[in-house]
């Protein structure tokens, strides 16, 4: 069976995920990391689960706003949501996003066991991208629960010009700071709006780098492994860039714990190159 199932079900529930934030845009209490929790996560990971579980093919629904991995049935897909990602864009009114990343394991699995991966942007339109096993990239519009294509084959654009790295640049270590001094370099331009969604897909439209990095006595960073990091690793290294750690692609990644976070970087290959050498030392 294919996962186009699940973004059919994805896209078909975006619309009234939207039309929640009007009247959720107040906290509601914390995650299991502990970020603050609207009213409007909770409502978009309650459909999330509703929908995808009803799916013969879904065996399990995780979320970055459970604790624990919510069992369905024998299928053999296992779909891990950020259900509300960049949340607290919404007291602000910018942008936000769902993340979904579909697994053959059940998580916390390892990023070479993701068979797809997509995600939603709520911005001035709502789209979805999606990249599925052995498939191109493709951009889709939503409108009343339907999806449209806007684009196929969607690769990064050869020539980067955006850039924007998240946590508070004191807080970076030295070898982050110099790289972001050669992205200014190279003239890519700063970007950041605080929602992953959104950021990463400006650089998938323009080309460039998103990062979240290590901190300053938060090496791990803040971006959560199985929920955020691998599933956009996944799409951005189906458009032809690459993703990192830090270290090593994110799809080499293999997160022990459901929650765990880890440092991202995702763009351009030659950018993400770069990053790799000057965390490295060379
Ligand atoms: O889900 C976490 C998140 O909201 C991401 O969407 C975003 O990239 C990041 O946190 C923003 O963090 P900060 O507020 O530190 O810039
Ligand atoms: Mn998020």
């Amino acid at each position: 069976m294919s996962t186009g199932r699940i973004f059919g079900a994805v896209a078909a529930i975006a619309g009234e995920i939207r039309a929640g934030f009007t009247d959720r845009r107040q906290a509601e209490g914390a995650n299991p990391t502990g970020d603050e929790q609207l009213a409007a996560d909770v409502r978009a990971d309650r459909l999330l689960a509703e929908e995808l579980l009803a799916i013969e093919s879904v065996a399990g629904y995780a979320s970055e706003e459970r604790e624990d991995v919510l069992d369905g049935g024998a299928g053999e897909y296992h779909v891990a949501c950020d259900p509300l990602d960049g949340s607290s864009n919404l007291a602000s009114n910018n942008p936000a996003g769902t993340i979904v990343g579909v697994y053959d394991r059940r998580p916390p699995a390892p990023g070479e066991s993701l068979v797809a991966a997509g995600y939603v942007l709520y911005g001035p339109v709502t789209t979805m991208v999606v990249a599925e096993e052995g498939e191109e990239v493709t951009e889709y519009l939503i409108e009343d629960g339907e999806r449209t294509v806007l684009k196929e084959d969607v690769r990064l654009p050869a020539e980067p010009t955006v850039y924007g790295i998240g946590g508070r640049a004191p807080d970076w270590p030295d070898s982050v700071a110099a790289y972001v001094e050669r992205l200014e370099e190279k003239r890519l331009k700063l970007r950041y709006g605080g929602a992953m969604v959104a950021d990463v897909n400006q650089v998938l439209a323009h080309g460039g780098v998103f990062g979240y990095p290590m901190l300053e006595g938060r090496p791990e960073g803040k971006l959560r492994a199985v929920f955020e990091a691998l599933p956009m690793a996944y799409i951005l290294e189906a458009a032809g860039g690459a993703s990192s750690s830090g270290t090593e692609s994110l799809l080499a990644a293999a997160p022990e714990r459901l929650h765990e976070r880890t440092p991202v970087f995702l763009g351009n290959a030659d950018l993400i190159e770069a990053l790799e050498a000057t965390v490295e030392g060379r």
